[in-house]
Protein backbone atom coordinates (compact mmCIF):
# COMPACT_ATOMS: atom_id res chain seq x y z
CA UNK A 1 0.00 0.00 0.00
CA UNK A 2 1.43 3.64 -0.66
CA UNK A 3 2.47 5.12 2.37
CA UNK A 4 0.01 8.66 1.79
CA UNK A 5 -3.04 6.39 2.06
CA UNK A 6 -1.44 3.83 5.02
CA UNK A 7 -1.40 7.13 6.55
CA UNK A 8 -4.97 7.43 6.52
CA UNK A 9 -7.41 6.51 9.38
CA UNK A 10 -8.85 2.58 8.39
CA UNK A 11 -12.51 3.83 7.49
CA UNK A 12 -11.19 6.21 4.82
CA UNK A 13 -12.92 6.32 2.08
CA UNK A 14 -9.58 5.75 -0.36
CA UNK A 15 -8.85 2.94 1.78
CA UNK A 16 -12.30 1.95 1.32
CA UNK A 17 -11.61 1.73 -2.06
CA UNK A 18 -8.33 0.29 -2.23
CA UNK A 19 -9.97 -3.15 -0.12
CA UNK A 20 -12.35 -3.17 -2.96
CA UNK A 21 -9.50 -3.51 -5.68
CA UNK A 22 -7.75 -6.32 -3.28
CA UNK A 23 -11.29 -7.70 -3.26
CA UNK A 24 -11.93 -6.98 -6.83
CA UNK A 25 -7.86 -8.47 -7.40
CA UNK A 26 -9.00 -12.07 -5.51
CA UNK A 27 -12.12 -12.22 -8.16
CA UNK A 28 -10.30 -11.70 -11.54
CA UNK A 29 -8.07 -14.53 -10.42
CA UNK A 30 -11.02 -16.54 -9.48
CA UNK A 31 -12.09 -15.89 -12.87
CA UNK A 32 -8.69 -16.89 -14.54
CA UNK A 33 -8.68 -19.55 -12.58
CA UNK A 34 -12.56 -21.07 -13.61
CA UNK A 35 -10.81 -20.09 -17.83
CA UNK A 36 -8.54 -22.21 -16.70
CA UNK A 37 -10.35 -25.13 -15.57
CA UNK A 38 -12.12 -25.36 -18.37
CA UNK A 39 -9.48 -25.28 -20.96
CA UNK A 40 -8.20 -28.80 -19.12
CA UNK A 41 -12.22 -29.79 -18.38
CA UNK A 42 -13.15 -33.05 -19.36
CA UNK A 43 -16.51 -34.22 -21.01
CA UNK A 44 -17.58 -35.13 -17.40
CA UNK A 45 -16.07 -31.96 -15.57
CA UNK A 46 -17.20 -29.56 -18.39
CA UNK A 47 -20.70 -28.56 -16.44
CA UNK A 48 -19.14 -27.96 -13.04
CA UNK A 49 -16.81 -25.79 -14.98
CA UNK A 50 -19.07 -23.76 -17.08
CA UNK A 51 -20.89 -22.85 -14.22
CA UNK A 52 -17.56 -21.77 -12.71
CA UNK A 53 -17.26 -19.22 -15.48
CA UNK A 54 -20.45 -18.17 -15.31
CA UNK A 55 -20.54 -17.18 -11.91
CA UNK A 56 -17.17 -15.40 -11.70
CA UNK A 57 -18.16 -13.59 -14.47
CA UNK A 58 -21.53 -12.28 -13.13
CA UNK A 59 -19.81 -11.62 -10.06
CA UNK A 60 -17.25 -9.35 -11.89
CA UNK A 61 -20.67 -7.86 -12.78
CA UNK A 62 -21.39 -6.63 -9.35
CA UNK A 63 -18.00 -4.04 -9.99
CA UNK A 64 -20.36 -1.79 -11.23
CA UNK A 65 -20.75 -0.53 -7.86
CA UNK A 66 -17.06 0.25 -7.56
CA UNK A 67 -16.88 2.14 -10.58
CA UNK A 68 -20.19 4.08 -9.63
CA UNK A 69 -18.52 5.46 -6.25
CA UNK A 70 -15.02 6.78 -8.27
CA UNK A 71 -17.45 8.33 -10.93
CA UNK A 72 -19.95 9.95 -9.09
CA UNK A 73 -17.75 10.57 -6.16
CA UNK A 74 -14.17 10.42 -6.81
CA UNK A 75 -13.60 11.64 -10.13
CA UNK A 76 -15.65 14.89 -9.48
CA UNK A 77 -13.62 15.33 -6.39
CA UNK A 78 -10.46 15.29 -9.05
CA UNK A 79 -11.75 18.28 -10.94
CA UNK A 80 -12.19 19.91 -7.49
CA UNK A 81 -8.85 20.11 -7.28
CA UNK A 82 -7.89 20.55 -10.77
CA UNK A 83 -6.69 16.90 -11.55
CA UNK A 84 -9.18 17.58 -15.06
CA UNK A 85 -7.22 15.03 -17.43
CA UNK A 86 -6.12 12.39 -14.61
CA UNK A 87 -10.44 12.24 -13.93
CA UNK A 88 -11.21 12.10 -18.00
CA UNK A 89 -8.61 9.56 -18.22
CA UNK A 90 -10.22 7.08 -15.44
CA UNK A 91 -13.57 7.71 -16.89
CA UNK A 92 -12.04 6.14 -20.07
CA UNK A 93 -10.64 3.32 -18.78
CA UNK A 94 -13.85 3.00 -16.83
CA UNK A 95 -15.96 2.91 -20.17
CA UNK A 96 -13.38 0.37 -21.45
CA UNK A 97 -13.32 -1.72 -18.30
CA UNK A 98 -17.44 -1.82 -19.22
CA UNK A 99 -17.09 -2.60 -22.51
CA UNK A 100 -14.50 -5.55 -22.22
CA UNK A 101 -17.01 -6.78 -19.69
CA UNK A 102 -19.94 -6.61 -21.92
CA UNK A 103 -17.80 -8.70 -24.12
CA UNK A 104 -16.97 -11.15 -21.63
CA UNK A 105 -19.78 -11.67 -20.15
CA UNK A 106 -21.51 -12.84 -23.90
CA UNK A 107 -18.68 -15.26 -24.20
CA UNK A 108 -18.94 -16.43 -21.34
CA UNK A 109 -22.73 -17.12 -22.22
CA UNK A 110 -22.32 -18.57 -25.50
CA UNK A 111 -19.34 -20.96 -24.21
CA UNK A 112 -22.32 -24.12 -23.32
CA UNK A 113 -23.50 -25.01 -26.23
CA UNK A 114 -20.27 -24.76 -28.59
CA UNK A 115 -17.17 -24.94 -25.95
CA UNK A 116 -14.42 -26.15 -28.38
CA UNK A 117 -15.48 -23.41 -30.82
CA UNK A 118 -15.80 -20.78 -28.02
CA UNK A 119 -12.96 -21.52 -25.74
CA UNK A 120 -10.43 -19.33 -27.30
CA UNK A 121 -12.57 -16.44 -27.79
CA UNK A 122 -13.38 -16.73 -24.09
CA UNK A 123 -9.81 -16.86 -23.10
CA UNK A 124 -8.83 -13.84 -25.00
CA UNK A 125 -11.55 -11.53 -23.63
CA UNK A 126 -11.18 -13.07 -20.13
CA UNK A 127 -7.01 -11.79 -20.56
CA UNK A 128 -8.25 -8.46 -21.96
CA UNK A 129 -10.70 -7.50 -19.26
CA UNK A 130 -8.33 -8.71 -16.50
CA UNK A 131 -5.20 -6.62 -17.98
CA UNK A 132 -6.92 -3.36 -18.66
CA UNK A 133 -8.95 -3.73 -14.89
CA UNK A 134 -5.60 -4.38 -13.16
CA UNK A 135 -3.57 -1.60 -14.46
CA UNK A 136 -6.21 0.95 -13.70
CA UNK A 137 -6.28 -0.22 -10.62
CA UNK A 138 -2.41 -0.06 -10.08
CA UNK A 139 -2.72 3.49 -11.38
CA UNK A 140 -5.56 4.49 -8.73
CA UNK A 141 -3.77 2.94 -5.88
CA UNK A 142 -0.48 3.81 -5.90
CA UNK A 143 -0.80 7.44 -8.48
CA UNK A 144 -3.90 8.70 -8.49
CA UNK A 145 -5.50 8.31 -4.51
CA UNK A 146 -2.20 8.91 -3.02
CA UNK A 147 -2.18 12.61 -5.02
CA UNK A 148 -5.84 12.77 -4.31
CA UNK A 149 -5.02 12.22 -0.50
CA UNK A 150 -2.35 15.01 -0.56
CA UNK A 151 -4.56 17.26 -2.50
CA UNK A 152 -7.61 17.38 -0.11
CA UNK A 153 -6.59 17.37 3.52
CA UNK A 154 -10.01 18.48 5.27
CA UNK A 155 -11.53 15.36 7.10
CA UNK A 156 -14.80 17.07 6.66
CA UNK A 157 -14.54 16.80 2.74
CA UNK A 158 -13.36 13.40 3.36
CA UNK A 159 -16.43 12.59 5.47
CA UNK A 160 -19.49 14.08 3.37
CA UNK A 161 -17.44 12.39 -0.37
CA UNK A 162 -17.83 8.83 2.37
CA UNK A 163 -21.24 8.87 2.33
CA UNK A 164 -21.97 10.03 -0.84
CA UNK A 165 -20.12 6.95 -1.92
CA UNK A 166 -21.80 4.40 0.37
CA UNK A 167 -24.94 5.30 -0.67
CA UNK A 168 -23.91 3.83 -4.10
CA UNK A 169 -24.52 0.58 -2.47
CA UNK A 170 -22.42 -2.67 -1.10
CA UNK A 171 -19.82 -4.45 -3.00
CA UNK A 172 -19.63 -7.14 -1.06
CA UNK A 173 -21.72 -9.55 0.09
CA UNK A 174 -21.56 -11.77 3.93
CA UNK A 175 -20.34 -14.62 1.58
CA UNK A 176 -17.42 -12.62 0.00
CA UNK A 177 -15.73 -11.54 3.33
FE1 LIG B 1 -11.63 3.21 -11.23
FE1 LIG C 1 -11.13 1.65 -8.45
Amino acid sequence: MHPHIAALPDDHLLRVLVREHDVIRRWLGELESAVVCLEGASEATRPECIRRVLDAVERMRRTDLHRRREELVVYPACLDVSFDEVATALEGEHAEMKQKLAALTDEARAIAPSPAATFDRLLGAMRSFRFVYDNHMYKEDRVVFPLLANAIRDEGVWRRLHVEAMNCGALLDQEDV
